[in-house]
C-alpha cells in the first residue's frame, strides 16, 4: 500500500473550504499540524473562534476529501483548537490591550432584554471555551450586580499598579458602573462626562487577556452611545429588539446610530419572540415576527441572529443571581443562547477576516 505523505494531505486540504470564510484551510492558515501514523491521519486545525458552529461540518468535509483521494486511508482524526484573531486596530491609541474583540449589545429602548442577552451571551461564549469579560455600561440602569448575585457594597479592588480589578463571578471578570457609584448618582451626569468615565473604565480595568468583551450599552441612541462607540473599537454590534411594531421603530433608530458611527452590525436578536408556556413549553407567537416573518429584518438589511421566547425561568434565574445558561445549562433557553453565541462568534470571525483583507500591503 502506498505510504501517505504530509504533502499529499496538504494538497487535499487546499480543496477543503471554511464554509463561512469561503477560502481553503491551507490559505487561511488553519492547518496547524499533520501527523501520519501508518494509514491513520491526525490533523490539528485552528479555528478563528472556539464557539465555531461549523466544527462538525468542517470535520465531515475533511474526512470526505481525504477518503475521496486516498481510499486506503485508515482513521482520520481532527483535533480543534482556536485562536481568536483580533480585528484590525482602528488606531494604536484606542485599542484596549489584551482584548481581541468588543461586542456591543444595544437597543433603541430599555426593557427589551438587552442585559439578559448580554449576560447570557457572555457566559455562553465562555462555555464554548472563549475567554470573556462583561462590561455593564448601562449607567441608567446597571443590572449586572443583580444578575450575577454581587452583594450590594462589594466594590472592585484597586491593585498596587492602580488598576481596577474586576469582580469575578462564574470565572468571568465583570465591571459595572453600578459597582462604583450609586445608580441614582449616574443619571444626573451629562453624556460627555459619562463617556469619559467609561473610557477610563476600559483603560484602567485589569481585564487580562480576553477573546471577547461583551458591552451592555445604555438603551437609546443618544449622546452616550455615540461617544462610546467612537471611544471603543467595537468589532460588532448586536441589536436587541422585540417583535412589536413600536419596537421595530426603535430597532431602526439603533441601526442608524451604529451606521453613523461605523460600527459593523452583526444582526438582530429578537427577544420576547413569543411566549414559552411553563407547563408544556410550547412557544406561542403573540406578536408574530421572528423567522416566520424575516422580511421585516431583510428590509433593514439585518441578519436575524436568534429568537428568544419570553420564558419564566430566564427571568427568575436573572433575578436570582445566576443567568439561565449557568443556572440550567441543559434547558431549551440555554441551548438557544449557546446557538446564538456561536452565530455571533462566527459573524465576528467573518468580519475580522474581511477587515484583514482590506489592510493595505506594507512595504
Ligand atoms: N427572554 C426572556 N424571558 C423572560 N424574561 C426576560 C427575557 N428577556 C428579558 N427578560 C426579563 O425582562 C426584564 C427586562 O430585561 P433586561 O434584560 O433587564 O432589559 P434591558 O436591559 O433591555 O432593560 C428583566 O426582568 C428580565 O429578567
Ligand atoms: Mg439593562
Amino acid at each position: 500500500m502506498k505510504e501517505i505523505t504530509k504533502e499529499e494531505i496538504v494538497a487535499i486540504m487546499r480543496t477543503v473550504k471554511d464554509p463561512e470564510l469561503g477560502k481553503d484551510l491551507v490559505t487561511l492558515g488553519m492547518l496547524k499540524e499533520i501527523k501520519i501514523d501508518g494509514a491513520n491521519v491526525i490533523l490539528d486545525v485552528v479555528l478563528t473562534t472556539p464557539a465555531c458552529p461549523l466544527k462538525d461540518r468542517i470535520t465531515d468535509d475533511i474526512r470526505l476529501a481525504i477518503r475521496g483521494n486516498i481510499p486506503h486511508v485508515g482513521e482520520i482524526k481532527v483535533n480543534f483548537d482556536a485562536d481568536v484573531k483580533s480585528s484590525r486596530p482602528m488606531s494604536d491609541t484606542n485599542r484596549i490591550p489584551g482584548i481581541k474583540h468588543v461586542i456591543a449589545v444595544g437597543s433603541g429602548k430599555g426593557g427589551v432584554g438587552k442585559s439578559t442577552i448580554a449576560a447570557n451571551l457572555a457566559l455562553a461564549l465562555q462555555q464554548e471555551g472563549a475567554r470573556v469579560g462583561l462590561l455593564d455600561a448601562d449607567i441608567y440602569g446597571p443590572s449586572m450586580g443583580i444578575m450575577f448575585g454581587v452583594p450590594e457594597g462589594e466594590k472592585p479592588k484597586v491593585n498596587s499598579e492602580n488598576r481596577i480589578m474586576p469582580i469575578m463571578r462564574f470565572d468571568m471578570p465583570l465591571m459595572s458602573m453600578g459597582f462604583l457609584i450609586g445608580a441614582q448618582e449616574a443619571v444626573v451626569w451629562r453624556g460627555p462626562m459619562l463617556a469619559k468615565m467609561l473610557q477610563q473604565f476600559l483603560e484602567q480595568v485589569n481585564w487580562g487577556e480576553l477573546d471577547y468583551l461583551v458591552l451592555d450599552l445604555p438603551p437609546g441612541t443618544g449622546d452616550v452611545q455615540l461617544t462610546l462607540s467612537q471611544l471603543i473599537p467595537v468589532s460588532g454590534a448586536v441589536i436587541v429588539g422585540t417583535p412589536q411594531d413600536v419596537a421595530m421603530a426603535d430597532v431602526a433608530r439603533a441601526v442608524k446610530m451604529f451606521n453613523m458611527t461605523q460600527v459593523p452590525i452583526l444582526g438582530i436578536v429578537e427577544n420576547m419572540s413569543g411566549f414559552d408556556c411553563p407547563h408544556c413549553h410550547e412557544v406561542t407567537r403573540v406578536f408574530g415576527g421572528g423567522s416566520q416573518d424575516k422580511s421585516r429584518y431583510e428590509k433593514m438589511n439585518l441578519t436575524l441572529l436568534g429568537e428568544l421566547p419570553l420564558e419564566l425561568d430566564t427571568r427568575v434565574a436573572g433575578d436570582a443571581g445566576a443567568p439561565i445558561v449557568v443556572k440550567d445549562p441543559q434547558s431549551a433557553q440555554a441551548k438557544r443562547f449557546r446557538a446564538l453565541a456561536q452565530k455571533i462568534a462566527a459573524a465576528i470571525s467573518v468580519k475580522s477576516y474581511e477587515s484583514e483583507l482590506q489592510l493595505p500591503v506594507l512595504h
